[in-house]
């Protein structure tokens, strides 16, 4: 068996290791089972790649600001072989279903799904980008099984991983091979193209350049990024699945990137007489001091919009100076001055989010909670010391519950490193 990492030199396996995650495991298994041989010599192909926590910096991305997310051990795996043929064959563990499309370059980019179900179409949208590349290598068609443990519209960026796996997968069948900078880019157009959302770069950067141990801080902006080790002993990162669904083109995530542009254009207006050399080209540019002096142009939905993005980039460069102190308790509190600010200025949360984060608060041994991600559902992430574990489950176990009627489940998490491909004879 042959393994490779990122370009981060994030190996987690090595030649003969048997160690493969869980869901590259049951991906490979399903594959044999689902598809036999392809009758090659080609070997078998299994990649995975990570869902995300995004510790802090929500709904900045897209403002180009700063982000600081982890990937962790909850993987997204496809496991297959190229083969002869003008389609390409993916079977999902999850649906128990197979889908298919036609891989030549003109199918591909034609921009319908039809009615390809999502799993099928973001593994489309990535293959459609990478036809776009000019001269770039084919990517075979190819049958593939796909499986993993990322909860599903939960929040931890399930789609990301998957588009990554996918890009990932397609290098090792000879596709492109890109850094991994640029993989993320082209699975962000993959899925702001596949599902019609404009999101950010912050999920599939995570995937594409997570680190053992370590956080991604990223300038959104200028893309330029630097890790900064996660040093919390006794602290486990736990994402607590409210159950509620949460798909981004349902969302008013579009409405938030569209409130932010119309947040830009006000406030340019206002600066004009006072500061005509200022540019303002997102709302990154706008400092504490701006909003005190231009807030009160703003229509009060736009500057509690603005409020968010500018006080939350401020908390991602205190989460910064937390961390490399090992200052949980700070860290907490960020977390927790987050929430508040998604909540009450953004207005991504709903009452199970909020239901499930003061739960936590009221727990001994939490240090911090708050949304994660999009918001309208999905998952809230929660800092909790080791020996508090079993308390926060069973406290949310009752009185989330009781508050909403829904059973959520905490997913205790670890900080996990980029993409992995492992090949293997063909059986
Ligand atoms: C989703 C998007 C990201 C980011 C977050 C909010 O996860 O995919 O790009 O905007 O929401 O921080």
């Amino acid at each position: 068996m042959k393994t490779s990492g990122n370009s981060n030199g994030n190996i987690g396996v090595t030649s003969g290791s048997p160690c493969l995650p869980d869901p590259a495991r049951e991906a490979l298994a399903a594959y044999h089972a689902r598809f036999g041989v392809a009758g090659t010599s080609d070997p078998v192909t299994v990649v995975w790649a990570s869902g995300r926590i995004n510790l802090i910096g929500e709904h900045t991305d897209y403002n180009q600001g700063w982000v600081l997310p982890v990937a962790v051990d909850r993987v997204v795996a496809l496991a297959g072989q190229p083969i002869h043929g003008p389609k390409t064959f993916l079977y999902s563990t999850h649906h128990n279903e197979i889908a298919s499309f036609f891989s030549d370059p003109w199918s591909l980019t034609d921009r319908r799904p039809g009615r390809l179900r999502f799993f099928a179409r973001y593994v489309r949208a990535v293959l459609a980008q990478l036809v776009g590349i000019p001269g770039a290598a084919r990517t075979p068609p190819f049958r593939a099984a796909i499986a993993g443990n990322v909860p599903v519209g939960g929040g931890m960026s399930s789609s990301a991983a998957l588009e990554v796996a996918a890009a990932t997968f397609a290098a090792a069948l000879g596709g492109p091979a890109l850094e991994p900078m640029a993989t993320a880019q082209l699975c962000q157009r993959a899925e702001q193209a596949g599902v019609g959302v404009e999101v950010g770069i912050m999920d599939q950067a995570a995937s594409c350049l997570g680190r053992p141990g370590s956080a991604l801080l990223l300038d959104c902006r200028s893309l330029a990024y630097e890790y900064v080790p996660v040093n919390l002993p006794g602290i486990a990162l736990a994402a607590f699945d409210t159950g509620v669904p949460r798909t981004l083109g349902a969302s008013g995530y579009n409405d938030r990137t569209y409130e932010c542009g119309e947040a830009v254009a006000w406030l340019t207006d206002a600066m004009r007489a006072d500061e005509p050399e200022r540019t303002v080209s997102a709302l990154r540019d706008i400092t504490a001091d701006d909003l005190a002096r231009y807030g009160a142009t703003l229509p009060r939905t736009l500057l509690r919009r603005v409020r968010h993005v500018v006080s939350e980039n401020a908390r991602v460069g205190e989460a910064v100076a937390a961390l490399r102190a090992g200052d949980a308790a700070r860290l907490g509190e960020l977390l927790y001055a987050s929430h508040a600010s998604l909540r009450d200025d953004y207005e991504v949360s709903c009452p199970e989010l909020d239901a499930a984060v003061e739960i936590a608060s009221r727990v001994e041994g939490v240090v911090g909670a708050r949304l994660m991600g999009a918001g309208f559902g999905g998952s809230a992430l929660m800092l909790v010391r080791e020996e508090a574990v079993d308390a926060l489950r069973a406290r949310l176990a009752w009185e989330y519950r009781a508050a909403t009627g829904r059973s959520g489940a905490l997913h205790i998490c670890h900080v996990a490193g980029g993409p992995q491909t492992v090949t293997m004879p063909p059986a």
